[in-house]
């Protein structure tokens, strides 16, 4: 089957197979083609040029882009989008003055979803979770991360992942997953962190990876969640099976989890609303990518991740939305990319190539997806007519997608 998309206003984000993520200044540029044409063969990128090019190609189907961009689909790095239910009341709680710290001091937060979610039957929690990935589908989204950690008792945790592999295989996106076993200390463990951590590493773990349910490991390392030394002991154990660490670090405290994540050989260290200029420092230098997550910011009215800091110190910046039902609950990858230039004033082209190439690298997917790039998977957003890709983000909250291709196909 080989589609033939034609007069492309501009075609987004062309990168050479060897890049596998951008820095710095380089964030800065968007390289790109105007008047262009792309060919796909089943669910892979073959061929892309100008138009005055266009090779004799026999197309099965044919798409007029006229006056529409073209760009690789959002890769969201980081997501916990198997949940049971909602946090809607905690939400109306938080607007009537409470603190998301408070909340969750009194049972509310990650254990609230926690409960609901043992409550939950494994289809029934597959059902609710579809519902999301459609949903983001829609908007863009073609690499997806998801993450465990609202299970909290091996056999939950378990379930989640195994939500999360079907939704691997029953969709055309690209997924990863996350075992987050050491997201909350379930209230039976109160002042018995070793005990919990002992399950998560002698019961949980093996099973997730005799099952192959996980990818990347991940801990909160938060104050009132897990210490330093508590994100070492799963980090450690982790390594015995194969997954590498991918942490949530400096959400509303920095004492050093970005250095530890370095050291560890993090994949990726997300959050960072807090960062100092150790952090910084820990992070030059490293194969470890910070992720920002300004979703997460908007909706707890908390501090944005400084990415000026970061970009100007030559580091690489990625773009998720961390989808939950607690402090993020959207999935919506445009709005991601308009709040990073609006709130954390990073370009248009900076904003891009964080959602894109640098959310692949940091899930682990540069060889497959976050650029138009011959062999890459066909996973792409076709835009509505709009004067230029500053646009997008530049119009917040407004759909410009025209049409989202993943693996090939045009998604209804
Ligand atoms: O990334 N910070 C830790 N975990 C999630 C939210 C947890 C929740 O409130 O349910 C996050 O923001
Ligand atoms: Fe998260």
């Amino acid at each position: 089957m080989t589609t033939l998309i034609t007069n492309i206003k501009e075609l987004l984000q062309i990168r050479d197979a060897s890049v596998n993520k951008v820095s710095g200044k380089e964030m800065k540029h968007l390289p790109s083609l105007k008047n262009a044409f792309l060919v796909i063969e089943n669910d892979v990128i073959t061929d892309f040029g100008e138009m005055k090019d266009l090779p004799n190609t026999k197309a099965d189907k044919q798409i007029n882009a006229k006056g529409k961009m073209v760009l690789p689909s959002w890769c969201d790095s980081h997501t916990h989008i198997v949940y049971a239910g909602n946090r809607e009341q905690e939400f109306v709680d938080r607007i009537n003055g409470l603190s998301y710290e408070e909340i969750a001091n009194r049972g509310g937060g990650i254990l609230n979803s926690a409960k609901t979610l043992q409550n939950t039957s494994e289809d029934e929690l597959y059902k609710q979770s579809i519902i999301r990935v459609k949903e983001v589908m829609k908007l863009g989204t073609g690499a997806l991360e998801i993450k465990s950690g609202y299970g909290l008792t091996t056999e939950a945790e378990l379930k989640m992942l195994r939500v999360a592999k079907r939704i691997e295989k029953n969709f055309p996106l690209l997924v990863k997953t996350t075992f987050l076993g050491a997201h909350a200390l379930p209230s039976e463990f109160k002042n018995k962190k070793n005990e919990y951590l002992d399950l998560v590493i002698n019961d949980m773990l093996p099973k997730v990876a005799k099952e192959n349910l996980a990818d990347y490991i991940d801990v909160f390392c938060e104050k009132g969640y897990f210490s330093l030394e508590d994100t070492e002991r799963i980090l450690k154990a982790g390594k015995q099976y194969n997954l590498i660490p991918k942490i949530h670090v400096n959400q509303f405290n920095a004492f050093g989890g970005v250095a530890l994540g370095v050291k560890h050989n993090a994949l990726s260290v997300d959050h960072l609303e807090e960062l100092n200029t150790a952090d910084i420092t820990s992070l030059k230098g490293s194969n470890t990518i910070p992720v920002a997550l300004p979703s997460c910011s908007y909706f707890l009215s908390i501090p944005y991740t400084p990415a000026r800091q970061l970009i100007d110190a030559g580091l690489p910046l990625a773009l998720a939305t961390d989808y939950n039902p607690g402090s993020t609950p959207s999935g919506n990858m445009n709005f991601v990319v308009s709040t990073a230039c609006i709130k954390m004033k990073m370009t248009p082209e900076e904003a891009i190539n964080a959602a894109t190439i640098n959310g692949a690298y940091a899930m682990g997917l540069s060889n497959e997806c976050g650029s138009i790039t011959k062999g890459k998977k066909a996973n792409l957003i076709i835009t509505k007519e709009v004067p230029s890709y500053g646009f997008l983000p530049y119009a917040f909250g407004n759909n410009h997608i025209d049409s989202v291709i993943l693996a090939g196909k045009v998604i209804s």
